[in-house]
């Protein structure tokens, strides 16, 4: 296989990523890695720039969202060294103790920064900021973060009627309190909880299942009395807390591993490896939903890294078949959703997925624009309020396609075009910088082997 498969065309800031497939798609076989996982990076970024003393991190995902968050604590007077290096460090300014900013703040794309940065903002007193991000983060729900910081006692400005960036923050004194959450968010947790650390008494959130909680582990391994009981999705902080900087190794990303899980599970003659992925259970929705499908996935090598559950990912080819999925599992798997659709294309029977209405306010609506996108293929979705029915056996062919600057729907759509009979171009493919810099490097590498 030659690498004419795969083109990248640039016009400055998009690429245009041109996928030419032979007949039945190229076998996927190896050993890949997968970049540092997204949101424990931003969390080891943050608890080391707010406990005392030195972080060390080793494996952080240097896109485009950590870059955001790094930045945005360099401005507050935090000292982290060189990010491309092996080793980061972070040197801790001390719980309450973020300088304020003399200029805006601004988290890119990346909700996890601005969501739990504001946490963070709101609890220190006699400091003011004003925080922002790029098109489609100021357009997404900020009322979920700012409705519960509200009832603690802070102070926060924004656009219509305090729902959208840009904000504005007034740092003050926080009331603890209990919040019961009405969506399994591990945004709206962490930065609850976040707040909860510079505050006088114990502040606990409560969710309706559990969302990720690399928070409440990080939190915890860096010395934060907090203690959670799964039974009741409740974790509760007792502040003031003192955090003591850590060693963190990120392990690779599961949300990234998915791209290659699926594309190793629809592409016949596949076998793939993917080394040193997290597994933590709150994260493996996508493993449960790909094994319910009847996947060939095996867990090899299990062990714990700095408190996380890490394996190698081994993926066959097989014939998938049809699922219906909802409730708990949605949250544990919420950001794989795109890709578990074109996964979907390929199963035998029509998959439903329902209860994942938070898919409509993620980096873009990855309803509709999966639904559309992948339509633009030949695939027949069905839009529903809270998810969408994936009609299988899909004969997809190449077609004109746009990320709309979602990062996971670039990949996602990439990873269809690799079954797709004919050219793709897929538009604005730059986007997949937010979480996975490398991903066309390793998709040509997987499509070229040995060359
Ligand atoms: C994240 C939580 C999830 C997820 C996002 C990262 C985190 O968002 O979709 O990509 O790191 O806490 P919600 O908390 O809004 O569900």
């Amino acid at each position: 296989m030659t690498s004419s498969v795969l083109q990248l065309s640039e016009s400055p800031p998009h690429q245009t990523l041109t996928l030419t497939m032979p007949p039945g798609g190229v076998a996927l076989t190896g050993r890949i890695q997968v970049p540092g996982d997204k949101s424990i990076s931003h969390r080891a970024l943050m608890l080391g720039a707010i406990a005392q003393g030195e972080t060390r991190i080793k494996g952080l995902l240097l896109g485009e969202d950590p870059r955001s968050t790094a930045a945005c604590f360099q401005a507050m007077g935090v000292q982290i060294s060189n990010l491309e290096e092996e080793w980061i460090t972070v040197q801790g300014v001390g719980l309450g103790k973020l300088q304020e900013p003399v200029d805006v703040l601004n988290a890119g794309n990346s909700g996890t920064t601005l969501r739990l940065m504001l946490g963070l903002l709101a609890s220190h007193p006699d400091r003011f900021f004003v925080v922002t991000g790029d098109d489609s983060l100021r357009s997404r729900p900020m009322g979920r973060v700012i409705q519960p910081l509200s009832q603690m006692g802070a102070q926060i400005w924004g656009r219509q009627g305090n729902g959208l960036a840009p904000l504005a923050v007034q740092g003050q004194p926080l009331k603890p309190m209990h919040y019961y959450s009405p969506i399994a968010s591990a945004q709206v947790k962490s930065c609850i909880l976040l707040a909860g650390l510079n505050t006088e008494g114990s502040t606990s959130v409560t969710e309706p299942t559990r969302s990720r909680d690399h928070s409440e582990r990080m939190l915890q391994a860096f010395g934060a009395p907090l203690t959670v009981n799964p039974d009741t999705c409740t974790a509760t902080v007792h502040g003031p807390a003192t955090l003591t900087g850590q060693t963190v190794i990120v392990p690779g990303d599961i949300s990234s591993a998915a791209f290659w899980l699926v594309a190793a599970a629809i592409t016949p003659g596949s076998d793939l490896v993917i080394e040193n992925v997290g597994i933590n259970p709150t994260r493996t929705g996508i493993l449960d939903a790909l094994h319910c499908m009847e996947a060939d996935i095996t867990l090899e090598n299990e062990r714990e890294v700095t408190g996380e559950p890490v394996a190698d990912l081994h993926v066959r080819y097989r014939r998938l078949q049809a699922a219906t999925f909802d409730g708990d599992i949605i949250p544990r798997m919420i950001d794989e959703i795109p890709i578990l659709a074109v996964a979907a294309l390929f199963a035998e029977g029509t998959t439903i997925i329902r209860d994942a209405a938070e898919l409509r306010v993620k980096e873009s609506d990855r309803i509709t624009v999966m639904a559309t996108q992948l339509g633009r293929m030949g695939a027949h979705i069905i839009e529903l309020p809270d998810g969408m029915e994936v009609r299988g056996g899909a004969l997809l062919r190449g077609a004109a396609v746009d990320s709309h600057t979602d990062h996971r729907v670039g990949m996602s759509l990439a990873i269809a075009a690799l079954r797709a009979v004919g050219s793709t171009q897929l538009a604005r493919a730059e986007a997949a910088a937010v979480s996975y810099p490398s991903f066309v490097s390793t998709l040509r590498s997987l499509c070229a082997p040995a060359s």
